[in-house]
């Protein structure tokens, strides 16, 4: 069996040595650009190349190193009939779980304000918090969003959930499907953004959206950042309707210099580092993956192309 790695990562026997280490009977290559085609049967891959699909016609499965498989969608000539397979979990939903809880607590227990008093020497205690206050809404309920709204429902803030379909997550008030937007965005003031980015979602945080949140509202972007209306974003924090942002995926990555975001102070900006992919967790679950299919046995976190998640 052949298994292409391709991704680019400057030192990719990072990734081939545990490969071949947990899956002996593959040869194992690593994507060049100049080379010939090796007749991968599987790629393992991260916003691959557009000549891959071009020159690997024996693929019978792409696996991607990520969650959001909207990257790979995008590479032309990816074959209608190629099972696509994604990430399913390998320890991201916990750091996204965390990421947004810090996100949240610096604005629920005004982290910031206790910084700016230590820089003055001041010691002043303010109202301690009221959970309903915080109504968070997660948008996206999936392995993440889900792992997400449950963590904060334990924690007793009032959580929220919509997604394009029904979902149950025990603790969480959840909403179903475009009609119901409005009811969930009124009920939120703290709106996470966890959806795959398809064309349904794309733009999907936009004035309009902020608009309909509660006062006081803090956006926390883990998705994509083609999910934000970055103009809508600003529009909405001078108007006042936002009163902070966390993101973490931006259009262009990484954020130019210059880019306005930098500049605001209500805007926290991290480097997509909100959910990591673990290299020890992601590869076994791939190779486990690649032994099943190889072996004619059914594998969980094919992907849906047309859905696009
Ligand atoms: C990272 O952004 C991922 O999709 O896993």
């Amino acid at each position: 069996m052949k298994v292409l790695f391709v991704a680019g990562d400057p030192k990719p026997e990072r990734w081939t040595v545990p490969i071949k280490a947990l899956l002996p009977e593959a040869d194992v290559h690593v994507w060049n650009p100049d080379g010939p085609a090796v007749d991968a049967d599987y790629a393992i891959v991260w916003q691959p190349p557009a000549e891959l699909f071009q020159r690997e016609r024996q693929l019978k499965a792409v696996f991607n190193l990520g969650a959001g498989i909207d990257g790979l969608l995008a590479v032309p000539n990816l074959p209608a009939d190629l099972p696509v397979v994604r990430l399913e979990d390998a320890g991201m939903s916990v750091q996204m779980a965390e990421y947004v809880l810090h996100q949240l607590l610096e604005a629920s227990r005004e982290m910031e304000k206790y910084r700016e008093q230590q820089r003055q020497g001041v010691w002043k205690i303010h109202r301690p918090i009221k959970r309903s206050e915080w109504p968070v809404g997660v948008m996206g309920l999936g392995h993440i969003g889900k792992r997400v709204a449950r963590t904060l429902a334990d924690l007793d803030y009032q959580v929220n959930g919509w997604a394009r379909s029904e979902h149950a997550v025990e603790g969480v008030t959840t909403w179903a499907g475009q009609d119901n937007l409005g009811e969930f965005l009124s009920a939120t003031r703290v709106l996470v953004n966890t959806l795959p980015l398809t064309d349904e979602t794309r733009n999907i945080l936009d004035y309009d959206v902020f608009s309909q949140l509660q006062p006081g509202a803090v956006v926390i972007n883990v998705g994509r950042g083609e999910h934000l209306v970055e103009e809508d974003l600003l529009k909405a924090m001078d108007d006042g309707q936002v009163a902070r942002a966390a993101l973490d995926v931006f259009r262009t990555e990484p954020l130019p210099a210059g880019h306005p975001f930098w500049q605001r102070p209500e805007i926290t900006i991290t480097p997509h580092i909100s959910a990591r992919t673990l290299r020890d967790a992601t590869l076994a679950q791939i190779t486990d993956k690649i032994r099943d299919h190889a072996h004619g046995k059914p594998i969980s976190g094919v992907v849906d192309t047309n859905r696009g998640y």
